[in-house]
């Protein structure tokens, strides 16, 4: 069975990657969908002046829209009323089909002022921490609990949270770790203001971070719900703790995370802290970071990394995690974009190399693969 969706793009997707929104888009739903369902095909389709992804799979609708429903720039889905092939014409010039307006899943479970209210130089874009977040879970073998909530999610580097206020509206309970004491402070107040204002049930509680009686940090817990029947079905909780992403390996177990994402400091505005002080280069800092968080990750885990081009060249980033046990499965450049002058983001999509399904993974990001679905 084929079926056809056509999904309008946010405009902001426009704003924030200017020209690269629409490869983008694409590329976030290879991984996201070719992962799940077979017969997938994801090409940009303008109708009537606005920009749209058409995906067919072989799926039936029911289990498409909740996934489609997850992708970063999707703003509203529509069914075309007729297939392509009734016009009897190249697809590429199709009449404007009919759209039937299908209800997008209701997948985020806050408000979205728990992403946008924070404003601060150095945030994460949102649209593109939901791209990480998608592809990193799409890696794991445990991807389907990305909709159930239950998907284990760790920011290693999160600076004022940005992936942790996703993984919270996706119903998932993340941790983070930020070594700057002025993003964790600012974080916990943040979300505890918010919690109020928006009179969720909560309960918070900030402490030293020690091991061994070493102080090495600090720790923020808290346990959140928008009402009295959600906690009583458990709520949610979000972890940050205040240290050394290094130090990672002493406070969290092996082998319990599920998706690994963050988006590394770009060796220009954010000192890449290492022991005190302040080393600029992101390839040392990934260095010794990914043997750590490769013990974190579960063996079919997935990790999405996004890093600047000039800092941290494709070739190295993945030499450097190679070392650590890691193969990146996307290509060269598969999520290139331009952020500024001095930042050329791309995305590695990384798994253990142990990953079972590692080989079938490599295979969807060989360059081949991604262009003749794209
Ligand atoms: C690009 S920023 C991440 C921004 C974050 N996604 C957000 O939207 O707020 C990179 C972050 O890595 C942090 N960082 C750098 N080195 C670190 C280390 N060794 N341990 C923990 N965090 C570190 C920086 O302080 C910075 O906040």
């Amino acid at each position: 069975m084929s079926t056809r969706l056509l999904a309008l793009r946010a405009p902001s997707a426009n704003r924030v990657y200017t020209e690269s929104a629409g490869p983008l888009c694409v590329q976030e739903a290879h991984w996201v969908l070719r992962t799940r369902f077979a017969g997938i095909r994801v090409r940009e389709r303008t109708l009537a002046g606005l920009d749209h992804l058409e995906i067919t799979a072989d799926a039936p609708v029911r289990e498409l829209v909740p996934v489609v429903s997850t992708l970063s720039g999707v703003m509203a889905l529509y069914e075309p009323a007729e297939p392509p092939e009734a016009a009897g014409e190249p697809a590429d010039q199709d009449p404007t089909p009919l759209l039937r307006p299908v209800p997008l899943a209701p997948v985020l479970r806050h408000p979205s002022d728990l992403e946008t209210t924070l404003k601060y130089p150095g945030k994460t874009n949102e649209q593109f921490t939901a791209l990480l977040i998608n592809t990193a879970a799409a890696l794991s073998e445990h991807r389907d609990r990305l909709l159930e909530g239950s998907l284990t999610l760790l920011d290693p580097m999160c600076g004022r949270g940005t992936t942790l206020n996703r993984a919270l509206r996706l119903g998932l309970s993340p941790i983070g770790a930020e070594l700057d004491r002025k993003d964790t402070d600012a974080y916990r107040t943040f979300l505890l203001t918010w919690a109020r204002g928006h009179r969720y049930r909560h309960s918070s509680d900030a402490r030293r971070l020690t091991v061994r009686g070493r102080t090495i940090g600090s720790r923020f817990d808290a346990q959140l719900a928008p009402d009295k029947q959600s906690l009583r079905a458990g709520g949610q909780s979000i972890t940050v703790l205040g240290c050394d992403t290094l130090d990672l390996g002493h406070v969290l177990p092996d082998g319990r995370m599920d998706a690994v994402v963050a988006d590394l400091p770009y060796g220009i505005q954010h000192g890449a802290h290492h022991r005190g002080a302040v080393r600029r280069s992101p390839l040392e800092v990934l260095a010794d970071a990914a043997p750590v968080w490769r013990r974190l990750m579960r063996a079919g885990a997935g990790m999405a990394l996004a890093v600047n081009r000039r800092t941290a060249p494709y070739a190295e980033a993945r030499a450097v995690l190679a070392e650590a046990g890691l193969d990146v499965v996307s290509a060269d450049g598969a999520f290139r974009h331009r952020v500024d002058q001095a930042i050329d983001r791309d995305v590695l999509l990384a798994v253990r190399s142990d990953h079972p399904r590692a080989e079938a993974l490599r295979a969807l990001g060989a360059p081949e693969e991604r262009t003749s679905h794209a």
